[in-house]
Parts: structure tokens; sequence; C-alpha cells
């Protein structure tokens, strides 16, 4: 589905029962929203599930501002609006979790649960930024192919080259649809976001932080400093996968996504 979102169109699913409470899910970079599909098969008997790709990513638009994350929210908010949700649940993995904290901050009262997977509150140091620099550059000079190839040695761990074949083709088909032009200001977007860990204390919704136990690049201790500052938060340590649990052991994340999910819905 598709509909039109701040100065762009959003390409959307919108699924599962009408009337129940609403989860949206975040992708990462540079991913999209089928990345989610396994969840969204899972939740769909007992909520509105929605996904998204976010700006510039999936088949959404890219539009003429410069990315940041604040744009990522303003149509994170815009969409919500235009469907007519005036709250929801929102997941986000790793970029989807860096909106989603800055969502939560800035609208608190849109959002009424938090799970926060494979993400960090830490803005990049300046090493990372030089590397997002280094990545731009080098998609000029060697092309997507190859940054698709280093990207996926980092997004998984070692066990799921063996067995999670189909899950790496997928991503890596996602990551080379994503437009070249996106990928660097993405990077570039990334490179310059603020921090959040300041503001976790803040948070007083229920909140899951789920980690792939062999994450590289938001490591579990990310995952335990942002459990130890969101009061309440529960936190768990995913078997047999690296920073895309969700596709790495998703038997594992959904038991955990359905349990906090219906607790969640108990209470609202
Ligand atoms: C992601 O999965 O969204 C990226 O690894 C985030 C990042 O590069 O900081």
């Amino acid at each position: 589905m598709r509909i039109s979102v701040n100065d762009i169109t959003v390409s959307y699913t919108d699924e599962g029962t009408n009337g129940a409470p609403a989860l949206i899910f975040l992708h990462g970079f540079p991913l999209n929203k089928s990345m989610w599909n396994l969840q969204a098969k899972a939740l769909e008997d007992d909520y509105r599930i929605i996904a998204c790709d976010i700006r510039g990513h999936g088949n959404s638009g890219s539009g003429d501002q410069d990315f940041s994350i604040e744009l990522f929210m303003s149509d994170l908010i815009a969409l919500m609006d235009a469907l007519n949700i005036r709250k929801t649940a929102l997941c986000g993995l790793s970029m989807g979790g860096y909106i989603a904290l800055r969502a939560v901050e800035d609208y608190p009262e849109r959002f009424d649960a938090l799970i926060l997977s494979d993400t960090t509150c830490i803005a990049d140091t300046s090493e990372a930024k030089e590397k997002r620099m280094k990545a731009i550059e080098s998609i000029k000079k060697s092309g997507m192919e190859q940054y698709a190839g280093e990207s996926i040695k980092n997004f998984f761990a070692d066990e799921s080259f063996t067995a999670r074949v189909d899950e790496i083709a997928a991503v890596r088909e996602m990551i080379v649809k994503t437009p070249e032009q996106s990928l660097s200001r993405t990077l570039l977007a990334l490179s310059v976001r603020k921090e959040t860990c300041s503001k976790l204390p803040a948070i007083k919704i229920p909140a899951l932080i789920l980690v792939g136990k062999e994450d590289k690049i938001t490591p579990p201790s990310a995952a335990q400093f942002m459990h130890e500052k969101i009061k309440g938060s529960s936190l768990h340590i995913i078997e047999h996968a690296g920073h895309l649990s969700n596709l790495e052991n998703p038997g594992e994340f959904n038991a955990l996504l359905k349990k906090f999910m219906a607790v969640y819905k108990q209470t609202i």
C-alpha cells in the first residue's frame, strides 16, 4: 500500500486484526519492511501490524530534504496520523531503534509500548563517523555488490552463514535494491544522529530490549546499558543470532515479542 506523507509517498503494509492494538515495525539500514514478514505473520491474529519502508528505502520515496533521524521520525508520526493511529506499540531494529527512541522522546503521548532490537542510544564516535565516510566513498568507487558483501559480514552471526542462507540472500537483495543515493544520504544522517541515552530514564512505557548474542554492530553491552536506564524494561539476549536477530532466530524473537505484547495488551 502507498500513502502520501510529508513530501513523499510511503510504502507500507497494514495487516492483521481490525480494531486490535497496533504494532508498528521500523526496519534497519539499509533494509526494508520485508525484514519483518515473519513477525507480521506471527502476530497478525492478535494485532494490527504495520510495517513501513523508511524514506529512501524499499518502495518509499526519497524527497529532496537532507535525511535525518528527526525527518524519519516526522514521517512516522505523519504516517500514524494518516492511518488514524493515535497510540501504538513501536518496534525498531537498529536504525529503526534510533528512530523509535527519538519518537518516544519527542512524542511520548503517541506510544504505549516499545521494543528495541539490536540498537543503541549512543551517537556515532569519531571513528564510526569516519567509517561511514569511507563507506560512502567505497560505494561510489566499488559499487553496491561490494558494499552489500561487507555489510553482510557484520550483520550475521558466524553460524548463520551456514544455517540462514536464504535470509542472507534476502538481505543482500534488500541492500542492493536500495538506491545508491539513499545509502549515502542515510549514512550521513546516521553519522550525525544525536544520542538518546540521557533521555532513557524518562521512558515510562513497557519496554522490551532484544539483542543477538553475537551482534557485532550494537552488542549486548549496548542493550544492557539501555536496560539499566529504562526502569522496568526487560532484556533478552537471543541465542544463535547476530545483528539481525529477528531473521536469525525468529522462533525465539517471536516468542519473546508475543509474550511481551500479550502482557501489554492486558494493560491497555
Ligand atoms: C542498521 O542495522 O540499521 C545499521 O547497522 C545501523 C547503523 O549502521 O548504525
